[in-house]
């Protein structure tokens, strides 16, 4: 199923990309939400902040502030749709879901979008493991990233807010080749910065090198996300 199969129908008035990056997230917004008015993407990285405003420099209603997400600076009640992607395991999540909850409209919808651990095939295993380890490779360098939570424990984060009307789709493609060429080389430079970026644990330098043989033998598929949501 894909991503506009459920946002097409939905007005998001004002909307806001917490923990927004690049804006990535904003990108699926934009192109399968039936209309909105404003997006505003929140982050607290200055490089997030660059890439941003770049990206969408001749958008005028779609901005960036940098923020905290534990700490939103807006008043209750202020967006029509409060949005998270791929962000809770870099984060406190359950203060920031309440943080987004504060800031919804009753009646506003708020959107999870986050990649899980469990329930994957063989090739999407790659990915879940992959990230785990990049996950360990931050986390020795001071950035805060978590392992991926399992598809029940997201659920259970997103029922704590007592949403109505909460919908859940799992996203997932296992069309492309797993053994891709062109993929297979991009991954190679990613895998070169992060054994640098784990020099001085030669355990995580190690299971980089187990991973590199994994991806050429088993191969490679997104994990499956999990668009979770629900009105306030
Ligand atoms: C994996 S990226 C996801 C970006 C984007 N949402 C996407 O789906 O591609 C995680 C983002 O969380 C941001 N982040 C981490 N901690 C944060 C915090 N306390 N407040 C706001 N943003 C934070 C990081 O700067 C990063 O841009």
């Amino acid at each position: 199923m894909e991503s506009d199969d459920i946002l097409s129908s939905i007005s998001g008035g004002r909307v806001l990309d917490v923990a927004t990056g690049g804006g990535n997230f904003i990108h699926t917004l934009m192109d399968e939400l039936k209309d909105y008015t404003e997006i505003i993407g929140v982050d607290n990285s200055k490089n997030a902040a660059a890439a941003f405003s770049e990206t969408f420099r001749k958008q005028k209603n779609i901005h960036f502030q940098l923020m905290d997400a534990h700490h939103l600076d807006f008043g209750d009640e202020t967006f029509d749709t409060v949005c998270i992607s791929n962000s809770l395991h870099h984060l406190d999540p359950e203060p920031v879901l309440r943080e987004m909850k504060r800031v919804l409209r009753p009646g506003g919808l708020l959107v999870v979008s986050e990649m899980y651990r469990d329930n994957q095939t063989d090739t999407q295993m790659t990915h879940v493991l992959l990230h785990h380890w990049w996950a360990a490779v931050d986390t020795v360098n001071d950035i805060v990233h978590r392992e991926t939570y399992t598809r029940e424990e997201l659920m259970q984060m997103i029922a704590k807010l007592e949403l109505s009307d909460v919908t859940s789709v799992d996203l997932f493609d296992l069309s492309d080749d797993p053994k891709s060429p062109d993929f297979l080389e991009q991954l190679d430079s990613v895998f070169e910065s992060y054994i640098q970026r784990a020099e001085g644990h030669p355990e995580l330098q190690a299971r980089g090198e187990e991973l590199k043989t994994r991806v050429k033998e088993i191969g490679f598929h997104s994990a499956t996300t999990l668009v979770a949501m629900g009105r306030k």
